[in-house]
Formats: structure tokens, C-alpha cells, sequence
């Protein structure tokens, strides 16, 4: 039997990180990934308008930071305390029958040319789905090209692997990989009850399951436990130079080089909301 193509079904759009002061971390982004790229409108096909957000990005890849606010506040839609993945899928609509068949509880919509769905799985990640289309490709391809930075991969911690990876195998349809580890391989646990990939590419791009380790910064090393809580990856140009600002900056960062990733160059800070961020570089 011949394995079907796993990488090609599904990307990456956009993360939406919580943040107290758009302006402020605003300029905190920019200055971490050298963004230059900002977008206004376009955007805004993919959000509701419950609340205050800025993009950092083109055609929809990008950040989005948002101002959280009251839950109760929410009617029949739901928001995320923490930073969450929109995901881009080719077989929405298979996404959606399944989701229908098995009385799952979602969010669909329809806004201009695109469609969404919101869900969360077992240990309530907020997960949003769009459907892929031309425009998408097209915007993608600008994206890589114009900015100095993309998304390598989001993390989620979940409170059982195995669950959060079949909800996420049968009803988001994507294909369970394998982690692939370097050489010299930090001490952390690579069994799939602890630790598993959904790659959308090859070195360990896409998402990533984590079961929360403890003793993860401790025995490592670092000041920070990537295990709790999740976190987007961004990949950029010179992870020096992220190191230089944030060093001048006075910001607590834990310089992991080479531990978890074969060919990346990885490091953890938190954002000025202590939102738990990484940044590497493919070195
Ligand atoms: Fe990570």
C-alpha cells in the first residue's frame, strides 16, 4: 500500500497571540523577527470582530495579536487564553461531515470567499481550520518570499498525547509523523505518549503534541519549560541577532542551540505577556 502524501494537504496561516498592548507588542515582534510586513484588511476574512487585533504579516500568514476580554461577554462563539494555530486544510469538507457524524461541538462559517471552523481538542487547544483555496496559494508564496521570518511549527501541550493525536488524526484528517531527533538529543522523552508531530514538512515543521514535563527545564538547563502551555516557533534569518537584542533588552531568553531538531538552532523567551515563545534558525 502506498502512503499517501502527507505533507501537502495542509499549512500553516497564522497564530493569535493574547497580548495586553498591541502597540507595545507590536513593536516587541517587529523587533524580535525584523518584521516589516503589516497588514490592515485582509486579515480580518478570517476573524470575528469581537476583539481589538493587529496582524503582523500579508495575506493572512502572520501573527495576529488580539486583546482577550470578559468571557461572559462571549455569545456563541468561543475565545482562547492562549496563543492558538489557523490552520489552512485541502479536505475541509470532509473535516466537516466527520465533525458532523460524530456530534462534535464546532463553529462553522462562512465569511466572503472563506470558509472556518473552530474546535477544540481533548485538552481544549483552540484549533481553527480554513479552507484552502487559490488566493491562499498565491498568498503564501508572496509571504515566503517578502518576509524575514515564517512560522516553523506550533506547540501544544496536552494532558494525554495519544487522545489530543487521534482527535486530531480522524477528525481534522491530518497523518501522525514521526519526531525526527539530532545527534546530540536534550533530555526529553520522544515516546509517542509524550511527545508526537503532525509534519507538514520535513524538519519537524507543523504541529507538535507535548504531554507537560516538569523536570524538562531543569534537566536541560534552561530557564524555561517549552513543555507547559504550548508555543509558536518562528523561524528567521540570524538567531544571533535575536539574541544580541534581546540580551541588550534585558530579557531572560534560554539558549537551547541544537537539542530537539536536527538543524535548528533553538531558543525560548517569554513575550512580554509571558506568553512562551521559540525562535530558531536553520543552521
Ligand atoms: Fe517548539
Amino acid at each position: 500500500m502506498e502512503s499517501r502524501n502527507i505533507f501537502m494537504n495542509w499549512k500553516i496561516l497564522n497564530v493569535s497571540i493574547p497580548v495586553k498592548n498591541l502597540e507595545v507588542s507590536k513593536d516587541f515582534y517587529n523587533r524580535l523577527l525584523n518584521n516589516k510586513l503589516e497588514d490592515k484588511l485582509f486579515y480580518k476574512n478570517f476573524f470575528e470582530n469581537h476583539n481589538d487585533d493587529i496582524f503582523l504579516g500579508e495575506g493572512g500568514f502572520g501573527i495576529r495579536l488580539y486583546i482577550p476580554k470578559q468571557d461572559l461577554e462571549f455569545n456563541g462563539t468561543i475565545q482562547s487564553r492562549r496563543t492558538y494555530i489557523t490552520l489552512i486544510i485541502e479536505n475541509f469538507d470532509l473535516v466537516l461531515r466527520k465533525l458532523n457524524e460524530k456530534n462534535i461541538k464546532f463553529i462553522h462559517k462562512k465569511n466572503n470567499d472563506f470558509e472556518k471552523i473552530m474546535v477544540q481538542e481533548p485538552s481544549l487547544n483552540l484549533i481553527q481550520l480554513i479552507k484552502s483555496n487559490k488566493v491562499l496559494d498565491e498568498n503564501y508564496k508572496k509571504f515566503i518570499d517578502k518576509s524575514n521570518w515564517y512560522i516553523h511549527h506550533m506547540n501544544l501541550e496536552s494532558l494525554d498525547v495519544r487522545e489530543s493525536v487521534s482527535f486530531i488524526s480522524e477528525f481534522l484528517d491530518l497523518e501522525e509523523g514521526k519526531w525526527t531527533a539530532p545527534k546530540n538529543k536534550g533530555d526529553f522523552s520522544i515516546d509517542p505518549r509524550e511527545l508526537s508531530i503532525f509534519p507538514m514538512s520535513s524538519l519537524n515543521k507543523g504541529l507538535h503534541i507535548i504531554k507537560p514535563d516538569d523536570g524538562f527545564g531543569f534537566r536541560n538547563n534552561f530557564a524555561h519549560n517549552p513543555s507547559i502551555a504550548g508555543h509558536p516557533a518562528f523561524t528567521v534569518k540570524d538567531v544571533k541577532k535575536v539574541m544580541d537584542i534581546l540580551g541588550q533588552s534585558k530579557i531572560l531568553f534560554s539558549n537551547a542551540e541544537i537539542y530537539a531538531m536536527p538543524k535548528f538552532h533553538q531558543i525560548y523567551l517569554y513575550d512580554l505577556n509571558a506568553n512562551m515563545l521559540e525562535i530558531n534558525q536553520e543552521v
